[in-house]
């Protein structure tokens, strides 16, 4: 069992109903964090509070929240009701889709999530940070490389990417921002991509692009996450880490 130093510590995690937010969840719970949970799917939350609880006493708690919506994401932050030490926008969405066929609806859909939704949980989360913190922004591979087939999705998590740097800048020395860049990860957003592509490639077509011959596990990228998370980790901040098997150094 690995230790993060965030034993007492409070946690929001925006997607932590599900995939990497949720193996973060575990991991966070694990070294004595308080942590909260963000999604908009009530029974996801509740699955996932399930799960958390099958692993450890310590009390994990789900709080409804869509963080497109600014109000919603203010509410979350006053419903906990305490001083937050780690902030982890994990809440994302993805879309296969040359440009020529995007509609006004696809950009609303992918930019509110994945950066509008960053931006407003991070600003509702900055005023109960006063005691200092680490925020950990997911953005992607996409948002280093450029990749086939999805420039929308490209665009949001580059735009997550400068954000992180951004505000790295303008709330140093007392919060760190960070951002990590997972490649190919399997987590319900992966298998929902492979269904969406009706048999168009596989998991395995997949692994080939990577120089470590397959794609990442859900706790994999926690680990990282995580670490850099972790007050240990005092003096990175601004820092864009991928996760990616190689993927990025080709
Ligand atoms: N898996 C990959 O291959 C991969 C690769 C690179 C980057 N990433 C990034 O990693 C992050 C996590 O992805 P994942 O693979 O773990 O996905 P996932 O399993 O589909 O989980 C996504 C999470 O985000 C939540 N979410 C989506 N829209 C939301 C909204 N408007 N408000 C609040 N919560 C919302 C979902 O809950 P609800 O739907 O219930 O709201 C769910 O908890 C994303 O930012 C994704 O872009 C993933």
């Amino acid at each position: 069992m690995m230790n993060y130093g965030c034993e007492g510590l409070n946690a929001v995690i925006s997607g932590g109903t599900s995939g990497i937010g949720l193996a973060t969840a575990e991991k966070l719970l694990a070294d004595g964090a308080n942590v909260y949970i963000l999604g908009r799917s009530v029974l996801r939350g509740a699955m996932a509070v399930q799960k958390l609880q099958a692993a450890t006493e310590r009390k994990a708690v789900y709080i409804p929240c869509d963080v497109t919506n600014g109000e919603d994401c203010r509410k979350a932050l006053q419903s906990i009701g305490e001083s937050l030490h780690i902030l982890v926008n994990a809440a994302g969405v993805y879309m296969e889709k040359r440009l020529e066929n995007f509609t006004e609806e696809d950009f609303s859909y992918i930019i509110d999530t994945n950066v509008k939704g960053t931006m407003l949980l991070t600003q509702a989360a900055l005023p109960y940070m006063y005691g200092g913190g680490s925020i950990v922004n997911i953005a992607s591979d996409a948002g280093i490389n450029g990749n086939y087939g999805c420039p929308l999705y490209c665009a949001s998590k580059g735009a997550v990417v400068a954000l992180t740097k951004a505000l790295a800048l303008d709330y140093a020395p007392n919060i760190r921002v960070n951002c990590v860049c997972p490649a190919d990860v399997d987590t319900p957003l992966l298998r929902k991509q492979l269904e969406d592509s009706n048999g168009g490639y596989t998991m395995a077509d997949m692994a080939e692009a990577y120089p470590m011959q397959r794609i990442g596990r859900a706790e994999e990228v926690a680990h990282v996450i995580c670490s850099v998370a972790s007050p240990v980790n005092g003096f990175m901040t601004g820092a864009v880490i991928p996760v990616d098997g190689g993927l990025t150094a080709k």
